[in-house]
């Protein structure tokens, strides 16, 4: 990590800080969802997903220029909502340090950002991602928005994260977790910096329950997202056929929320967004 970064997270405390416990755990108690912890067969769109550090990376840097424009035209959105709502479920209790990890362009640190400041919180932010590309484009749109004291983007692996234990009042991922090669690890790693009474949030893609929602959305992710996708964004890597495959494979629901308890986390609850397409699911450190 460069000397600059290290000082700054001296500064704040997140390198050799102390954690304190001082602070209750969050008080938000929402409903248990229940819907199906796994997808049928035929949901399984591709059969093994390259999840490699190399392939991901590479896919991110490619479409990173036209990642924020894609992500709002493909969801309609809703994504903004998804990330708001996250951000409002989970808020910031006090003036610790915020984590978002996989933050690709920034989209919820900046959210978390402006909750901070509408609560009159100085919370600082720091945002990882290990795509470069996308830490460019995340750190030119934090400057526009006049939070650059406030966020900080550090390139790291989930993985592999370069903090000590316990710093973080909230360890946040929107949309990432997916994408990581090990979830095991990564939910671990998030579990481990995050501070004994804080909050680990998870919100990712997911299949809907109920039908017309669940056809409509696998038509959609089947058959529009990677045509639209491909083509507007012309990379060699398939990133927009990955998406769907990517989620097909990934473990939803009670199987998402119990690899969170193995991770270290309590009282672990999730939450369907906009009929089951986006959850969002919590855990207590
Ligand atoms: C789909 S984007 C999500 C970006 C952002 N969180 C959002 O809500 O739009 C996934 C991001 O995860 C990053 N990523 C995937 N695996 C990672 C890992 N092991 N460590 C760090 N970043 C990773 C990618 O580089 C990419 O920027």
């Amino acid at each position: 990590m460069p000397f600059s970064r290290l000082v700054y997270l001296t500064r704040i405390g997140l390198v050799h800080g102390q954690a304190d416990d001082s602070v209750r755990p969050g008080s938000y108690h929402g409903g248990m969802a229940q819907f199906p912890t796994e997808l049928e067969p035929s949901d399984l769109i591709g059969c093994v997903v390259d999840k490699s550090r190399s392939r991901i990376r590479t896919m991110f840097g490619e479409i990173a220029g036209r990642y924020d424009f894609m992500n709002h035209l493909l969801a309609l959105n809703i994504d903004r909502l998804w990330r708001r709502r996250m951000v409002r479920m989970v808020p910031p209790r006090d003036e610790r340090p915020i984590l978002d990890v996989c933050s690709g362009t920034g989209d919820l640190a900046l959210a978390y950002d402006r909750l901070a400041r509408y609560r009159n919180l100085a919370c600082p932010i720091v945002a990882t991602d290990f795509c470069p590309e996308m830490l460019a484009i995340g750190r030119e749109k934090v400057a526009r928005s006049g939070a650059r004291d406030r966020i900080t983007f550090i390139e790291a692996d989930t993985i592999h994260l370069p903090f000590d234990d316990g710093q973080f009042q909230i360890v946040a991922v929107s949309f990432g977790l997916r994408n990581v090669a090990d979830t095991d690890r990564g939910l671990a790693e998030m579990a481990r910096v995050c501070r004994p009474g804080g909050q680990v949030a998870v919100l990712e893609f997911s299949m809907p329950r109920k039908q017309p929602i669940r056809g409509i959305y696998r038509w959609y992710f089947r058959h529009v997202l990677p045509r639209v996708g491909q083509w507007l964004t012309r990379n060699a890597t398939n990133a927009y056929v990955y998406l769907p495959e990517s989620v097909g494979q990934f473990p939803q629901a009670d199987a998402l929320a119990d690899r969170m308890r193995v991770a270290g986390l309590n009282a672990v609850r999730f939450y369907p967004f906009t009929g089951g397409i986006a959850t969002l699911y919590v855990g207590h450190r």
